[in-house]
């Protein structure tokens, strides 16, 4: 399809993307990987247009598109995050950082300006709403790998989600998902993270018990193709002989992480009494 023609149909009259040279999808997908040091780069305000074009361009339940991206240029922000999670500096100093937040503000706004009451089940709520994000963000990664940018998605922040919340200013009805630093990358060397093998993840007819030997096989397979992961919580579990995937998911989901999300959620208005408080108030 022709660019222009594109671009309107997206925003129904032509805006100021950029034209850009990408790949083939399938390459930019099946060679994707994070990318944790950045040039000192800037990505320009028309890049970043046509990133969040690309964003948009992402399915999304019922055409509800509930998320919204904060593009965090501010110093002070960057600098208070920065003294939240110092250990993640190099990426909350990367030239381009942004907020996911799943948003059903704009729906429960957009309800009310309309005399309606909105009566969603929350929990679906809340799921449809994260679902529209994630798939934008993954549309926006795509796109960015493709010409060249590298991303890493963050979930991090969510250890602190209130103090988010607040920082960035979130109303009732949004939440932080996840943040994403973009920048050139400073190595172009391939560091291909290996997945789980298609017979784990694609079930035929109906759901298979998991295969214990083809975890096993797969653990054998990261170990030797991307060496063993670093061992979590060792200060808690101790060294393993051999790291493994397996043994770090087990490690992981065997400590409480982020105790304070649903409080957080709560407290934006996403979970608890249906329809008390009338978001925006
Ligand atoms: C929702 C989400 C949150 C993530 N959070 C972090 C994070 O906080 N820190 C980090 O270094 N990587 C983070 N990542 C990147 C993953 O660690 C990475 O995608 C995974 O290890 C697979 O590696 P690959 O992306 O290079 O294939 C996150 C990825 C996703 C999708």
């Amino acid at each position: 399809m022709n660019k222009k023609i594109t671009e309107h149909l997206r925003y129904g009259s032509p805006s100021a993307i950029p034209e850009i040279e990408s790949g083939r999808t399938i390459d930019t997908l099946l060679s994707h990987q994070s990318c944790r040091a950045f040039l000192d780069r800037t990505i320009n305000d028309d890049m970043k247009r046509l990133l969040f074009a690309a964003a948009q361009s992402a399915p999304s339940k019922s055409n509800l598109q509930q998320y919204s991206f904060i593009d965090v240029k501010s110093e002070s922000i960057r600098a208070e995050l920065v003294h939240m999670f110092p250990s993640i500096r190099w990426a909350l100093e990367a030239p381009m950082l942004i907020f996911i937040i799943g948003d059903t503000h704009r729906t429960q706004e957009i309800n009310r300006a309309r005399n309606q009451t909105f009566r969603w089940e929350q929990t679906d709520a809340f799921l449809n709403a994260t679902v529209d994000a994630s798939l934008a963000l993954a549309f926006m990664i795509a796109a960015a790998e493709g010409i060249g940018i590298g991303t890493c998605p963050i979930s991090k922040v969510r250890e602190s989600s209130e103090a988010i919340t607040k920082l960035l200013n979130l109303p009732r009805g949004a939440f932080p998902i996840c943040a994403c630093a973009f920048g050139y990358p400073q190595s172009e060397t391939p560091s291909i993270s290996p997945r789980l093998p298609q017979s784990v993840i694609v079930h035929h007819d109906t759901y298979q018990p998991v295969d214990f030997s083809e975890i096993d096989k797969y653990d054998d397979t990261y170990n030797r193709l991307a060496g063993p992961p670093k061992a979590r919580y060792p200060e808690k579990f101790g060294m393993p002989n051999q790291s493994t995937w397996s043994d770090n998911v087990a490690r992981q989901t065997a400590v409480l992480e982020r105790p304070d999300f649903r409080e957080m959620c709560e407290s934006q208005g996403l979970f608890g009494e249906q329809n008390q408080q009338p978001v925006g108030d």
